[in-house]
C-alpha cells in the first residue's frame, strides 16, 4: 500500500500575546492508501489542529508534511486551496449544506467549483446518491431531509470529486445514536467497498471502534497509535465475500 499522508515533527504553536501554545508538538506519522483512522483525545489535545493540517486548511509552524508525495507544507494559500478541491474531501459536525439549495444541487458545488460537470459527472451523482440511499430526494432541500440524510448528502458532496482522502471531523456530533451508527456504516462501506482512505475525529470510543486504526492525541503529541481491537465482522458495516 501506498503512504498517503507523511508526517515529520510537525508543530503548529500559536502565540497569544506574550504566551505560545503548541497545539502540535512534534507530531509524525504515516497513513496508507485504503486506510480508516480514529483520532481521539480530550478537548485542547490538538484534534482540530491536526484535521486543518491535514485538510490543507492551515499550514504546519515546523515540520514537513506530504500529500501524496507532495510536499504540502511549502505550498501557498493558492495551491493549498487547489489541493483541496482537488485531493480532499470534507464532512463536519454541521453538515455544512447550503439551505435554499436542492440535494442534487448541494452534492454537484465541487464539480462546478472543479469546472468538471460533465454527463459522465451527472451519472456519477445519481451513482453516488443510490449507493447513500439517497434516490428520489434529488429536488428535496436540506431541511426537508432528517439529520442523517443531511449528513449522507454531505458525504455524497465531500466525495463527488473522487478525493485521495476523506476527512470527517466530528461527524456524527449532532446526531442520536442510532443515525451516528447509520452514518458510520456508510463511511465503513465507501472505505471498505470503494477503498476511500478515511480520517475521522471523534471523542466516542463506540465511533472511534468503526476505524481500523485509532491515534489518540494528548497535549499536541500522539499518545498511542493502534489498531481498533474490534473485528469487523463484529460491526454491521457489510463486509465483501
Ligand atoms: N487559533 C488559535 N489560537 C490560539 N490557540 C489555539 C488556536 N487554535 C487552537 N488553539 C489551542 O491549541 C490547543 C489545541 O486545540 P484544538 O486543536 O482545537 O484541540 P481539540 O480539537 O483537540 O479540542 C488548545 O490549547 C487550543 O486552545
Ligand atoms: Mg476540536
Amino acid at each position: 500500500m501506498q503512504d498517503i499522508i507523511i508526517l515529520e515533527e510537525v508543530y503548529k504553536i500559536y502565540t497569544m500575546g506574550e504566551v505560545e501554545v503548541a497545539a502540535l508538538n512534534g507530531v509524525s506519522l504515516t497513513i496508507r492508501k485504503g486506510e480508516f483512522v480514529a483520532i481521539m483525545g480530550a478537548s485542547g489535545s490538538g484534534k482540530s489542529t491536526l484535521m486543518n493540517i491535514l485538510g490543507c486548511l492551515d499550514s504546519p509552524t515546523k515540520g514537513r508534511y506530504c500529500l501524496e508525495g507532495l510536499e504540502v507544507s511549502r505550498f501557498s494559500k493558492n495551491e493549498l486551496a487547489e489541493i483541496r478541491n482537488k485531493k480532499l474531501g470534507f464532512v463536519f459536525q454541521s453538515f455544512n449544506l447550503l439551505s435554499r439549495t436542492t440535494v442534487v444541487e448541494n452534492i454537484e458545488l465541487p464539480l462546478i467549483y472543479s469546472k468538471r460537470i460533465s454527463k459522465r459527472e451527472v451519472d456519477n451523482i445519481y451513482q453516488i446518491m443510490q449507493t447513500l440511499g439517497l434516490g428520489g430526494f434529488q429536488t428535496h432541500y436540506p431541511n426537508q431531509l432528517s439529520g442523517g440524510q443531511q449528513q449522507r448528502v454531505a458525504i455524497a458532496r465531500a466525495i463527488i470529486n473522487n478525493p485521495a482522502l476523506l476527512l470527517a471531523d466530528e461527524p456524527t456530533g449532532n446526531l442520536d445514536s442510532a443515525t451516528s451508527a447509520d452514518v458510520m456504516n456508510v463511511l465503513c462501506d465507501l472505505n471498505h467497498k470503494i477503498g476511500i482512505t478515511i480520517v475521522l475525529v471523534t471523542h466516542e470510543t463506540d465511533i472511534a471502534r468503526y476505524a481500523r486504526r485509532v491515534i489518540v492525541l494528548k497535549d499536541g503529541k500522539v499518545l498511542s497509535d493502534t489498531p481498533s481491537t474490534i473485528p469487523l465482522s463484529q460491526i454491521s458495516c457489510e463486509t465483501t465475500p
